[in-house]
C-alpha cells in the first residue's frame, strides 16, 4: 500500500507510469503491480502493521528541517488497532521521534509503536542500493518495534545497527555530513592543486587507496547539490546552533561548496574576459547523472551567475525538465544545438553521453572551442589534442598535462 496526498502522482502510478526518472523503478513496479495498491485515502492504511513515513523535509526560512509533512502524516493517521509501528524514513532532526511519540499519545494513538529507520539510498542507484545496503539502521523506543522493522531486512544479509531513536536520527545526519565533508575537502585540495600544478584526480587515487580513507566521495568538481546534502547540512548546522553549539567544520563545508560553484565563472573570465554578451552552454543540468532532479542543482547557481554577468546561456540535459527552474536560459534539445555558436561549454553534470564531447562536430559548432569540465569527465590531454582549450577542476594546465 502506497499513500500520497498528491493525486496526480498516485494516478500516474496507478496507470503504471513512474512520475520521476530512476533506474530500474519502472520494471520493479511492473513486476510487483499486483501486490501494490496506490491510494490518496489515509483510511486505507488501516490494517497495515508497519507504516513508513517517506515525506520530504525541506529547509524552512531559518534553515531548520520543515517537519510539517511529518506532522500531517501523524494528524491523518486513522484509528489503528493492534500494535502497528510508525517507521520514520524521512531525514529528521534528532529529537523528532520523541516529539512524534508525544504527538501519537496526544492523538490517542499511544499503542502505536515508533522506529527510526533512516534512508541511505542515493538517486540514480536507489534500487540497487536498496537490495545491497552497506547497513540498515533501526532505532526504537521498544525493542519489539525495532525487531519488527529489522526482520524486514534480514534477507538482505546486511549488518543491522540497532540503537536508540536519537542515535539513529543522528547517524543519518552524520553520514551525510561526512560525505559532504569529503567532497568539500577534495574540492579544496583541487583548488590548491590548481595553484600548485598537481593533479587532483591522481591525488584522490593515491589518497583513496589508503584503506583507512577509502576511494569514495573524493571526486572533485563544481560542488554538491541535490535534494539532500544542501538541506541536510543546513539542518544539522541549525540543530547544533539551536542546541548552543557552533558546528564550525560543517559551516566551512557549506561555504566551500558555495564558493566551488562560483569558481567556474572565474575560469570562463580568464579565457574570455568579461562575460557580457558571451554565449555559454551548460551541459547537464540535473544535480547528478541518472536523475531528473533539479533540486539545488549547481546548474541553477551557475546559470544565475552567468546571466547576472550578461552572458547568453543555453542549457542541455538528457532527462531533466529544467525550463521552469532556469528562467532566462534557452533549453536546447541536443548537445550540438546547445554548443552552436558558443564561446564556451561547461560540463555541469557528468552524463555518460558527454564522454564523447571532444569531437570535431562539437569543436566546429562552437565559436570558440573552450571546454570547462566541472566534473573532470574528459581526459585533459586527449581533449587538448582534439583542438579544445580545456579547463578541469584541480587538473594541471597544458604544460603539466604534457609532462604527465
Ligand atoms: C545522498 C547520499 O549519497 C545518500 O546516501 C543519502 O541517502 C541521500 O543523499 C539522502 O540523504 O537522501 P544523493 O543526493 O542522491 O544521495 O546523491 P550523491 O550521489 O550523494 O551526490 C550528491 C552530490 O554530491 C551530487 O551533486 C554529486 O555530484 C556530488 N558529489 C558526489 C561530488 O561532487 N563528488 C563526489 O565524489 C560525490
Amino acid at each position: 500500500m502506497i499513500r500520497d496526498i498528491v493525486a496526480g502522482k498516485i494516478a500516474s502510478l496507478q496507470r503504471g507510469e513512474v512520475p520521476f526518472h530512476e533506474l530500474d523503478v519502472p520494471e520493479l513496479l511492473e513486476r510487483n503491480r499486483e501486490r501494490i495498491t496506490f491510494t490518496t485515502d489515509a483510511n486505507d492504511v488501516v490494517g497495515c502493521e508497519l507504516l513508513f513515513v517517506c515525506v520530504d523535509t525541506p529547509p524552512t526560512a531559518s534553515g531548520d528541517a520543515d517537519l510539517s509533512r511529518v506532522w500531517r502524516v501523524v494528524e491523518e493517521l486513522p484509528a489503528l488497532e493492534g500494535r502497528p509501528v510508525l517507521v520514520m524514513k524521512s531525514t529528521v532532526p534528532v529529537g523528532t521521534g520523541t516529539r512524534v511519540g508525544e504527538g501519537l499519545d496526544a492523538r490517542g494513538l499511544a499503542h502505536v509503536g515508533y522506529a527510526s529507520n533512516p534512508e541511505f539510498l542515493s538517486e540514480g542507484q536507489a534500487v540497487h542500493e536498496f537490495i545491497h545496503p552497506d547497513r540498515v539502521v533501526v532505532g526504537a523506543f521498544e525493542a519489539a518495534d525495532g525487531d519488527a522493522v529489522a526482520a524486514l531486512y534480514e534477507g538482505l544479509g546486511a549488518p543491522i545497527v540497532r540503537c536508540d531513536v536519537n542515535s539513529s536520527e543522528m547517524i543519518k545526519l552524520a553520514a551525510n555530513a561526512f560525505l559532504m565533508t569529503r567532497i568539500s575537502f577534495i574540492n579544496e585540495i583541487a583548488n590548491v592543486c590548481e595553484a600548485t600544478g598537481a593533479d587532483v584526480v591522481k591525488v584522490a587515487e593515491g589518497v583513496g587507496l589508503d584503506h583507512r580513507l577509502g576511494p569514495h566521495f573524493l571526486r572533485a568538481g563544481i560542488g554538491y547539490g541535490g535534494s539532500c546534502f544542501p538541506k541536510d547540512s543546513l539542518a544539522l548546522k541549525q540543530l547544533a546552533s539551536n542546541s548552543g553549539y557552533h558546528f564550525q567544520l560543517l559551516a566551512a563545508v557549506i561555504e566551500v561548496n558555495e564558493l566551488q560553484k562560483r569558481r567556474v565563472i572565474g575560469k570562463l573570465e580568464r579565457h574570455l574576459g568579461p562575460l557580457s554578451g558571451k554565449k555559454v552552454a551548460l551541459l547537464g543540468l540535473a544535480f547528478k547523472p541518472g536523475t531528473d532532479d533539479m533540486r539545488e542543482a549547481p546548474s541553477i547557481v551557475l546559470a544565475a551567475r552567468l546571466l547576472a554577468e550578461g552572458a547568453e546561456v543555453r542549457g542541455w540535459d538528457p532527462v531533466a525538465d529544467a525550463e521552469a527552474v532556469l528562467p532566462g536560459v534557452e533549453i536546447a534539445s541536443s548537445v550540438i544545438e546547445a554548443v552552436a555558436g558558443a564561446d564556451a561549454a561547461v560540463i555541469v553534470t557528468e552524463w555518460p553521453e558527454l564522454r564523447e564531447l571532444a569531437r570535431d562536430e562539437v569543436r566546429l559548432a562552437m565559436a570558440n572551442p573552450l571546454l570547462v569540465d566541472g566534473r573532470n569527465l574528459l581526459d585533459p590531454a586527449l581533449t587538448r589534442a582534439a583542438g579544445f582549450t580545456y579547463e578541469g577542476v584541480g587538473r594541471p594546465g597544458a604544460a603539466g598535462a604534457a609532462a604527465a
